[in-house]
């Protein structure tokens, strides 16, 4: 063979070797940046459920706050939930609206500061609410953080006057139940596969029309690392601002995350909205609260079959979109096809405190994403930011 040859092949092998290593630094790179500990909200509480033992549910049962429930009997069948109704000297209860809250609350014994933010959460939001409402929390837990969340709204209950209600259901019973949606959505949003036991928690939102019972006709839905500054009835009245096609609504998203993951679709529709900042553009929901119109969504063609592998392979392959925020990024896709389903929530709704993305290469546009003018009434700590102590 003439050296040239030689010669060529050799560069050939070498630049190979060094585009592999370039790569695998991308890799590596993004992997960083999807991390689980930068995830924020939406890693929420979880770590791993595997070890959250097989019990598969709890039966309907009234039990005073001093009373616990019991681990064994009670928890044998699926559907149902342990019931627990904090506060009754309201007795008026006719006359007053409820207002249902869902709130995931996991993993507290893997991660003991949650049940200080489930206190400072439950603490804010009783603290600013009327006596002209009761509330209805539906938790999704387990086990042992269902001990502990009853304790702390018992404990907070006592500072108010109106009825606190909660029920239980069990996110390995959840698991079970919605296996197929949380194998399909987890495809496409997230960066771990194949646990779908511990991926079950992040989507526990797109299916809670089916988990709430029917009666329950309007939900929202909040994260345990928010704290409110203003009363839940006014949160409440956002719905009164939904238009008739409108099932969800979420603020949005006060980061570039989906400017950057959209990175692919906007190199080959340079005109697009999708990525922009709120106000000149899209910049995709936050699921730090979500407002739910329950019966409209179980009814819904269109948002049913959504949580079905072909919709979802294929709006994902047309905007080149691969999440890792779990249900947020599910809302957000959906949200760049049919966007006429969500009402966008005011910021200071949902006033998220997250600045991880200002210094991964976005420092000159990262503030037109993150600002947030005016009174704030609820703050979201997600990626474990520091929420300012109330005034008061
Ligand atoms: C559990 O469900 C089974 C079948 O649906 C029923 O026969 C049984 O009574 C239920 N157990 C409890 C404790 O509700
Ligand atoms: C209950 O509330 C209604 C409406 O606010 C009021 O008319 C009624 O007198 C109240 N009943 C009692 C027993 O307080
Ligand atoms: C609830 O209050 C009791 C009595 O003040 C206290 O001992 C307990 O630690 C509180 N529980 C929680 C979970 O904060
Ligand atoms: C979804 O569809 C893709 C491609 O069509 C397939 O590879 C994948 O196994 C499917 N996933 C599930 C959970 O059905
Ligand atoms: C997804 O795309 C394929 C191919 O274009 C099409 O046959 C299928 O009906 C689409 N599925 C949905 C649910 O829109």
């Amino acid at each position: 063979m003439p050296k040239s040859i030689h010669l060529f092949i050799f560069l050939l092998v070498t630049c190979s070797f060094l585009v592999c290593l370039y790569y695998n630094e991308i890799e590596k790179n993004v992997s960083r940046r999807f991390g689980p500990h930068l995830l924020g909200s939406n890693l929420r509480n979880l770590r791993s459920s595997e070890d959250i033992s097989a019990l598969t549910g709890a039966v309907l049962s009234n039990v005073t706050p001093s009373a616990s429930v019991q681990h064994g009997d009670e928890y044998q069948n699926n559907t149902a939930l342990a019931y627990y109704s904090a506060n009754t000297k309201n007795a008026n209860v006719s006359s007053t609206e409820t207002i249902h809250l869902a709130v995931i609350f996991c993993n507290v014994e893997q991660k003991a500061a949650l049940k200080w933010n489930f206190k400072k959460m439950t603490r804010s939001l009783i603290k600013h609410c009327s006596n002209k409402i009761a509330l209805y929390f539906h938790l999704v837990t387990d086990p042992s953080s269902w001990e502990i969340a009853k304790e702390i709204i018992h404990n907070e209950s006592k500072k108010t006057q109106f009825n606190i209600q909660v029920s239980a259901y069990f996110i390995d019973t959840f698991a079970k139940q919605f296996i197929t949606t949380v194998q399909v959505l987890q495809q496409y949003f997230s960066v771990k596969q194949g646990t779908y036991y511990s991926q079950a928690l992040f989507y526990v939102s797109v299916r809670l029309p089916d988990l709430i019972p029917s009666d329950v006709t309007r939900l929202i839905f909040v994260d345990v690392d928010t704290e409110f500054r203003d009363s839940v009835e006014k949160l409440n009245q956002q719905f009164e601002y939904f238009d008739d096609q409108q099932l969800l609504g979420l603020a949005p998203e006060l980061s570039p995350v989906y400017r950057h993951i959209l990175y692919v679709y906007r190199n080959q529709h340079k005109t697009s909205l999708l990525g922009e900042p709120k106000g000149k553009g899209f910049p995709g929901y936050n699921s730090g609260v979500v407002l739910m119109k329950l019966d409209k969504m179980r009814q819904s063609v269109i948002f049913q079959s959504l949580l079905t592998n072909s919709s979802l392979g294929n709006l994902t392959d047309k905007y080149s979109f691969k999440g890792h925020l779990g249900d947020q990024d599910f809302y957000t896709l959906v949200a760049l096809e049919y966007p006429h389903l969500f009402y966008t929530l005011p910021c200071n709704w949902n006033r998220q405190l997250c600045q991880w993305w200002k210094s991964k290469g976005y420092d000159d546009i990262f503030d037109l994403f993150y600002e947030c003018k005016g009174f704030i009434s609820l703050y979201h700590g997600n990626c474990n930011s520091q929420i300012p102590d109330a005034n008061n």
